[in-house]
């Protein structure tokens, strides 16, 4: 355990006094801070943008400043009320009613933010996708969750296997669309001619809002479903772990595709009516300096990967920067290694703050705030109004120190309320009352969590979800291939990159040509960030009697580990 401590910042802060306020804060107690609070009319696209857009003394200042190559753009939230509302029309006239799900396949742009809350205006459940997903990818999301209409770009329609999609009805094309025949719509066209006035279409607290899929280590990716009532819980985050404060310029790094890039790339943010970078396109050290200088960032919500990146760059580039508005830097989505904290207390003089949470608690749990003192390689402590504990595989609480499930008491706001149309899937999460995370962990004496790893074999690389079982199904599709078994070999810069092993079929010879065909199969067939970056060819690959691939046993294999129980194996 490491000893040494970063100390806390100073009182400047909107969690002042953590012990004080874990003691004696509830929800119901937050839920005032909001207008229907007062109404009992609910809708998340409400708080997030038209409240602001109505108040004089907010409606002017810009809500989305958006940058990428070829764009600069900047909305104020009176705008992105209009345009939303605008889109929630363009819906209407498509037949989308409430309960629809609606999915967005397209890279980050203003558009998307605006389809986004035309989307939640009408009431409909929204699906970001990735826009690195390929063809059985896509086709995967939208059929499980039988969209009726997807939101895309004349580029990315080639993706989507729309004769295989009997239920999607509608899709809207936003860009230059040629052939804009049945069932297609051309979205500028249509904002053209749409209203900016809509009566927003009020919800009940428990209706569903947003579906994110997120990989398990069996099966197909589950349909994670979240309800309006998240925002609770992503207004009092936004709060107190990213300390977000009137004037702040705020800006999260991660896509829309992903939960961080909803729950804090949009609701945090502008449910606390600040202003919001989104940077587009590809990861460069000068882009990402470039946007926190040029935009005067206040508070920037990052991953491990990302500041290894920076890391390796290292410091000289920093200098070339003014990042003298930086303030409060935070990380997500995989461990955050203590080497990088200390550099980056070096670089920007700044502590970078842990944060804990999945796609299934809809928000942060377990988190470093200002106000505490930091343990460099600890996630921190979990946020007022939450009970984190570690379990035993019956559910049974651990004493500090010892290693098991890292659980939470079930029942907060932003927690899953399904996972869409397998009940029995949601219902295995939850043992006596806890939700199980599948992550290991302990907790130290004085209650902060360390990470430890994961329990089954959901692979997390840069940060991004992999499930082993999806790419090992596209590799049995490619002609060569006759079994494949996929792990996360861990990386100094990743965290863990994809590795296969395959076994060919007969009359196949293992070759470099060979190996690339088969990656760029799974590259172009499923999705760019889940093909492997090593495939290796073996005899046979590892099962038990009754057929499932041991993955447990080809990592430790390639960690050159014990083998550890071998019981099950196949002869
Ligand atoms: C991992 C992303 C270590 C963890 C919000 C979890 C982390 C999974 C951390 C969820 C952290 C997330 N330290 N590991 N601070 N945060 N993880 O659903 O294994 O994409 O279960 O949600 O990422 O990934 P997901």
């Amino acid at each position: 355990m490491s000893e040494s401590v970063l100390k806390a910042k100073s009182n400047q802060h909107n969690l002042v006094n953590y012990e004080e306020t874990y003691q004696n804060f509830n929800w119901e107690e937050a839920k005032k801070a909001f207008s229907w609070n007062d109404t009992g009319k609910v809708n998340i696209a409400y708080e997030a943008v038209d409240r602001h857009a109505e108040n004089p003394d907010k409606k002017d200042q810009v809500a989305l400043h958006y940058v990428a190559l070829d764009r600069k753009e900047s909305l104020t939230f009176e705008q992105l009320s209009l345009k939303s509302n605008q889109f929630a029309n363009v819906l209407k006239s498509q037949g989308i009613e409430k309960g629809d799900r609606v999915f967005l396949f397209m890279p980050r742009s203003p558009e998307f933010y605006a389809s986004f809350f035309g989307v939640l205006k009408v009431g409909a459940i929204a699906g970001p996708l990735f826009e690195a997903f390929m063809e059985q990818a896509v086709q995967d999301r939208l059929e499980d969750s039988e969209a009726k209409m997807l939101i895309t770009t004349p580029e990315l329609l080639s993706r989507v296997p729309v004769k295989e999609l009997p239920n999607l009805e509608k899709v809207v094309l936003v860009g230059e669309a040629k052939d804009i025949s049945n069932g297609y719509v051309d979205y500028h066209k249509e904002m053209d001619q749409a209203s900016d006035q809509f009566n927003i279409e009020w919800v009940d607290l428990e209706d569903g809002m947003l579906i994110h899929y997120t990989s398990g280590s069996t099966g197909k990716p589950k349909g994670v479903y979240h309800v309006h009532n998240a925002m609770v819980q992503h207004y009092q985050t936004g709060k107190w772990v990213l300390d977000l404060q009137e004037g702040d310029v705020y800006w999260c790094t991660a896509d829309p595709g992903w939960v961080t890039g909803t729950s804090y790339g949009i609701f945090a943010p502008w449910l606390n009516g600040v202003t919001n970078v989104v940077v587009g396109g590809r990861f460069t050290p000068e882009a990402w300096y470039g946007a926190l200088d040029d935009y005067n960032v206040s508070v920037w919500y990052s991953a491990p990967t990302a500041f290894r990146k920076l890391m390796s760059i290292g410091e000289e580039t920093v200098k070339q920067f003014d990042l003298s508005s930086v303030r409060h830097i935070l990380s997500v989505g995989e461990p955050l290694n203590p080497k990088v904290i200390y550099w980056g207390k070096k670089a920007f003089e700044l502590r970078i703050h842990d944060t804990w949470w999945m796609t299934e608690t809809g928000a942060q749990l377990i988190c470093n705030y200002p106000s505490m003192d930091i343990r460099p390689g600890s996630m921190g402590k979990p946020i007022p109004g939450v009970v984190a504990s570690i379990v035993d595989d019956q559910g049974e609480e651990l004493p500090p120190n010892q290693m098991g499930n890292l659980a939470i008491k079930a029942g907060w706001p932003s927690m899953m309320r399904a996972i869409y149309k397998r009940p029995e899937k949601y219902e295995s999460y939850f043992l006596n009352g806890w939700y199980v995370s599948g992550d290991s962990a302990y907790r130290d004496e004085d209650g902060y969590f360390w990470f430890q790893g994961r329990l089954d074999d959901v692979i997390n690389t840069s940060g991004e979800r992999v499930g082993p079982f999806e790419v090992e199904s596209k590799l049995i599709e490619h002609e060569a291939v006759s079994e494949a078994g996929v792990i996360g070999k861990p990386d100094p810069e990743r965290g863990e990159i994809i590795k296969a092993f395959i076994a060919l079929n007969e009359g196949y010879e293992e070759s470099d040509e060979l190996l690339e065909d088969i990656r760029q199969y799974v590259k172009t067939g499923f999705a760019a960030h889940a093909a492997p970056r090593e495939i290796e060819v073996t005899e046979a690959i590892p099962k038990t009697r009754s057929g499932k691939i041991m993955r447990r046993l080809l990592k430790s294999r390639e960690l050159g580990l014990p083998e550890g129980d071998t019981s099950t194996l196949e002869e």
